[in-house]
């Protein structure tokens, strides 16, 4: 309903330009008379009629043509002022040649005019589907923005579950198999003492096994210290630090020089964990990958900010594992750190070449760092 009143009204509005454009050009035709005279008394009616063909359509275009053809043949055609004709062979043809050119005019107006309207409509569909392809980009964006960030939480979530188990693990080979280990060589030692009564055959295995036992409390001490170091919890994180170095040195044979100040304030649980991970992940990589003989790890505090940086003088990362690197293909013990560090709002920097690869972590401090007090009163 409301289209068809929109319709009308369209229509009406460009039959009333074409008849205006008409009644124009008969006015301007009479005005410039003196200076045309009344030789042919077309020019001003083919602008009414181009005007009307281009922007009202083929109907108001005969309009126009009618009404200027009646118009000059009334008044501009002599004798001016009549319907009768004083040379009625040229006027005739004069106005058949009007009529013939004006159609013309009027039917490329439509086509024209079709044409435009086409491209306009294509235009339009072409803004639309950009606008919506546009708001599904966005939404997409927003889409896989907020699964990134679900996927982040994810992953320092397990990270620290991962931690967790790893402390029960530890706590309990310690307090269950090293306990009845420690049970076992006691009893060994209880056979061991009354060896010269044994067969000597007997008495060697005894012997033998508790040295076994006492190989297999080592090896669980050290398995369960590893999955999380006694020390980080009791004496801080410079303490752990320094027995996990002293460790790998000896089983690596690779020569680590520590920087790390005695003084080194205690951070929160978390935070320990993060770095003291990150150095073991440092060094594992430097013992598999690098080949170098030596190492260094510094950590410091710099304008409220922890920085740890653990430096190697081996071959470097490979070219194409630093661009795998880049993409996020691979490095799944850098990418883990990446993501521990994100959890505090810090970050990790890699450089490496030919003469070997720096690490460097930058963890910012929390605003006011009163989390040592806080696990020394609830301990
Ligand atoms: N200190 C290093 N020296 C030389 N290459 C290294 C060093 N650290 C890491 N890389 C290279 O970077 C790669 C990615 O390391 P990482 O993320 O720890 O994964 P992974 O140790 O499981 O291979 C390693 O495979 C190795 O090629
Ligand atoms: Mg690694």
């Amino acid at each position: 309903m409301e289209m068809r009143r929109t319709s009308t009204a369209e229509t009406i509005r460009r039959y009333g330009a074409a008849l205006l454009a008409a009644i124009a050009a008969l006015l301007m035709r009479s005005l410039l008379a003196p200076v045309l005279g009344y030789q042919n008394p077309y020019h001003t009616a083919w602008a009414a009629v181009v005007f009307s063909a281009w922007y009202c359509g083929i109907g108001p275009s005969v309009l126009t043509i009618l009404v200027d053809l009646i118009g000059i043949w009334y008044w501009f055609l002599p004798p001016a002022g009549s319907f009768a004709l004083a040379d009625p062979r040229t006027s005739i043809a004069g106005m058949l040649g009007f009529v013939v050119f004006s159609g013309f005019i009027a039917v490329f107006g439509k086509s024209a005019r079709r044409s435009l309207a086409r491209s306009h409509w294509a235009e339009d569909q072409l803004r639309n589907a950009h606008a919506e392809l546009e708001g599904k980009v966005l939404q997409r964006t927003a889409e896989l923005r907020l699964a990134n960030e679900s996927l982040r939480e994810l992953s320092g979530h397990l990270q620290q579950l991962r931690d967790e188990e790893r402390r029960q693990i530890a706590r309990e080979l310690h307090d269950s198999v090293g306990q009845l280990l420690a049970a076992l060589s006691m009893n060994m030692a209880r056979v061991q003492s009354q060896s010269e009564r044994l067969d000597p055959g007997v008495a060697r295995a005894v012997s033998e096994n508790a040295g076994i036992v006492e190989q297999i409390r080592k090896e669980i001490r050290t398995i369960s210290h590893l999955l999380h170091p006694p020390l980080l919890d009791v004496a801080g994180l410079a303490s752990a630090v320094r027995w996990y170095v002293d460790g790998f040195s000896e089983r690596s044979q690779i020569k680590v020089d520590m920087e790390v100040p005695a003084d080194l304030h205690r951070l929160s649980a978390e935070m320990e964990i993060t770095i003291f991970r990150l150095v073991q992940e440092c060094l594992t990589n430097i013992h598999r990958h690098s080949g170098s003989d030596s190492a260094t790890i510094a950590i410091r505090e710099e304008h409220h900010t922890i920085v740890v940086e653990v430096k190697d003088a081996g071959k470097g990362i490979p070219l194409d594992k630093q661009m795998e690197m880049r993409s996020g293909r691979t490095g799944v013990g850098f990418r883990g750190m990446r993501e521990r560090l994100r959890q505090f709002g810090g970050q990790l920097d890699i450089q490496s070449d030919s003469g070997g690869t720096s690490v460097s972590a930058r963890l910012p401090l929390p605003p006011v760092s009163n989390s040592h007090l806080d696990r020394q009163t609830a301990s």
